[in-house]
């Protein structure tokens, strides 16, 4: 399917285009008037409806703290409504300069411009590592390009994009209305064999994790018997999973990763123990 056939293909969307978020006048200012539909470097524009926003900024539950950036940020309405009504700071990088002028001004008129910064750029140029959510309405072959660079960005950065998916990294979630959306949590690596310290207090552990994006099984050698992990799951830099210790009993391991550090515990019936590990 053609690229401009695939974003059209949303457009009954469109049609819901009252902002919501007024003072934003969607369809341009006497200044600049954009086009749904018109030519953009990468991709064409078609605005993401206000609903749709409203619940890509939900499911990433964007706050103050938050960095939150766009990635082709058209009129700006996805960074200007985190700003407006979750609180966040944004960045919004548009290729065309006149958009990213009129998403400033929107930022403006929608009285957030301290908040909202919509810059003139290249998402495969500019630097948003800093972000603690993106988000973006692209196209398939655009998230898969800027797949690795999303990778690599801190672990529990949250991603959410409108209508297209990451290739076989699957969503953690799902939005199904109006639009389809999905969202992810970057995954910290943590693919290997780790030593721990002070798990097990009968003798050495070790843990080995295999990984396909959030995905993780692996195996615990306590005493140099192995033990599968059950109900592993590694949300950002968090890991959890439940495994049988040398007396049968089910117990929970919380972890943190950090680089090639593990800090965790391990809880079952009464007893709680913290550990610590380090990949070799
Ligand atoms: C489908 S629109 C989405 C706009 C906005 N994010 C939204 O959801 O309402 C995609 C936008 O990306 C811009 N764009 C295309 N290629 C780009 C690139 N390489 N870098 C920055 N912006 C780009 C287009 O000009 C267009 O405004």
């Amino acid at each position: 399917m053609k690229t401009v056939q695939k974003l059209l293909l949303s457009l009954p969307l469109l049609l819901s285009i009252s902002f919501g978020v007024h003072a934003i006048t969607e369809g341009g200012d006497d200044k600049y008037k954009p086009s749904v539909g018109q030519e953009g470097k990468d991709v064409i524009w078609v605005p993401t409806s206000a609903e749709l926003v409203m619940n890509m900024l939900k499911i990433a539950k964007v706050g103050p703290s938050d960095l939150v950036y766009d990635l082709g940020a058209g009129d700006g309405k996805i960074a200007i409504a985190a700003a407006r009504e979750f609180g966040a700071t944004a960045v919004g990088i548009e290729f065309n300069p006149e958009m990213a002028a009129l998403g400033q001004r929107n930022a403006q008129r929608a009285g957030v411009s301290k908040q909202v910064k919509i810059i003139q750029g290249d998402i495969f140029k500019e630097d948003f590592s800093k972000a603690t959510v993106v988000t973006m309405y692209l196209l398939p072959e655009l998230n898969l390009k800027l797949r690795p660079t999303i990778l690599k960005m801190k672990p529990g950065t949250r991603v959410v994009s409108h209508a297209f998916t990451m290739g076989d990294w699957e969503a953690d979630a799902e939005i199904d209305s109006p639009a389809k959306g999905y969202f992810w949590v970057v995954p910290a690596n943590v693919a290997g064999e780790w030593t721990l310290s002070n798990f097990d207090s009968q003798g050495p552990a070790s843990l080995s994790l295999s990984q396909h994006y959030q995905r993780i099984g692996g195996s615990l050698l306590i005493d140099r018997k192995s033990q599968p992990l059950l109900n592993a799951k590694l949300t950002g830099a968090k890991l959890e999973f439940t495994y049988k210790d040398r007396n049968g009993n089910f117990r929970t391991a919380q972890v943190t990763i950090n680089g090639n550090a593990l800090k965790g515990d391990d809880k079952g019936g009464y007893l709680q123990n913290e550990f610590t590990g380090v990949r070799r």
